[in-house]
C-alpha cells in the first residue's frame, strides 16, 4: 500500500463507519469520520473527512451515497483518490429483513463511479458482516472476500489494505472491472436468508477451488 493512504477519510457514522474507523486507527491510520454534521475533532463533516483522507470508504446506505458523496466532493475532494465502496442498496423503510434493491443491470458503485469520474472507486467489504470484514482472523477458517474497480492501481492499494486487516492473499478475490459489484450487492438477498439459517450475522462464504 503507497504511504500516502495513511491519511482515511471514512464517511458514515454508523456502526460500520465506526468499525472501519476503529479498526484503521488501530493499525495506525490517521482517521477523520464524515458526517452531514461535525459532532466532535474526529467526526467531521463529510467534506473536511474526504479532504483529509487520500484513502476514502463509503460507508454510508447504498440509496443515499450520492447525496453524502456529492457533499463530500467539495473542491473536488475526491479527484485522484481511492474509494472503497462497502455499500449496499438496502430498503428498510418497510422494517427487517430490508428490501434488497440490487439488479444485475447496474450497482450503487457504478452510480458512484459514474457521478464521479475522477475517483477510482472499489468495490470491497460489503459481503460480510463488518466486525468479521475488519478482523477476518476471528473466523478460524479460510474465507473469501471480494473486490471489484476500474483502476487496476486503485484495487492493488485496495489488497493491501485487506491484507494489513489480516485477509490472506488467496482469500481476496478479484471479480474484475466494477460491473463485478453487481453481483456483490445481489448477494446479501442471499446473505439476509443466510443469517436466518445460521442464527446470526457472524459467518462468511468460502470459495473452494481445484
Ligand atoms: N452492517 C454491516 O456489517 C455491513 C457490512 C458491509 C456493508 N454494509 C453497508 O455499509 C453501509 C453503512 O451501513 P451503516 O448501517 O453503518 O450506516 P447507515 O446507518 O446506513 O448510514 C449512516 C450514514 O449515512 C448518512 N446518511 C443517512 N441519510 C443520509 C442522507 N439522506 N444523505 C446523506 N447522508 C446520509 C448518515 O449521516 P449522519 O452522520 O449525518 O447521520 C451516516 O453518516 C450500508 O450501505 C450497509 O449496507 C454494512
Amino acid at each position: 500500500m503507497s504511504d500516502n493512504l495513511s491519511a482515511v477519510g471514512v464517511l458514515g457514522t454508523g456502526v460500520v463507519g465506526e468499525t472501519i474507523a476503529a479498526r484503521l486507527a488501530e493499525l495506525g491510520h490517521d482517521v477523520l469520520i464524515g458526517s452531514r454534521t461535525a459532532k466532535s475533532d474526529r467526526v467531521v463533516t463529510f467534506a473536511d473527512a474526504a479532504a483529509h483522507g487520500h484513502l476514502l470508504v463509503n460507508a454510508t446506505g447504498g440509496l443515499v451515497s450520492i447525496d453524502a458523496l456529492t457533499a463530500a466532493n467539495t473542491a473536488g475532494a475526491l479527484d485522484g483518490k481511492v474509494l472503497i465502496d462497502v455499500s449496499n442498496p438496502l430498503d428498510f423503510s418497510e422494517g427487517f429483513p430490508p428490501k434488497v434493491l440490487a439488479t444485475d443491470r447496474e450497482s450503487c458503485s457504478e452510480r458512484i463511479q459514474a457521478a464521479f469520474p475522477q475517483a477510482r472507486v472499489v468495490k470491497a467489504l460489503n459481503t460480510m458482516n463488518m466486525a468479521l470484514g475488519v478482523n477476518p482472523r476471528s473466523l478460524p477458517a479460510t474465507h473469501s472476500t471480494f473486490i471489484a474497480g476500474n483502476d487496476d492501481d486503485a484495487k492493488a492499494d485496495v489488497r493491501a489494505l485487506l491484507r494489513t486487516l489480516g485477509w490472506g492473499d488467496e482469500e481476496i478475490l478479484d471479480l474484475g472491472d466494477l460491473t463485478g459489484a453487481r453481483g456483490l450487492e445481489l448477494y446479501l438477498t442471499l446473505w439476509l436468508r443466510l443469517m436466518g439459517t445460521v442464527g446470526g450475522p457472524t459467518f462468511n462464504i468460502h470459495v473452494v477451488r481445484d
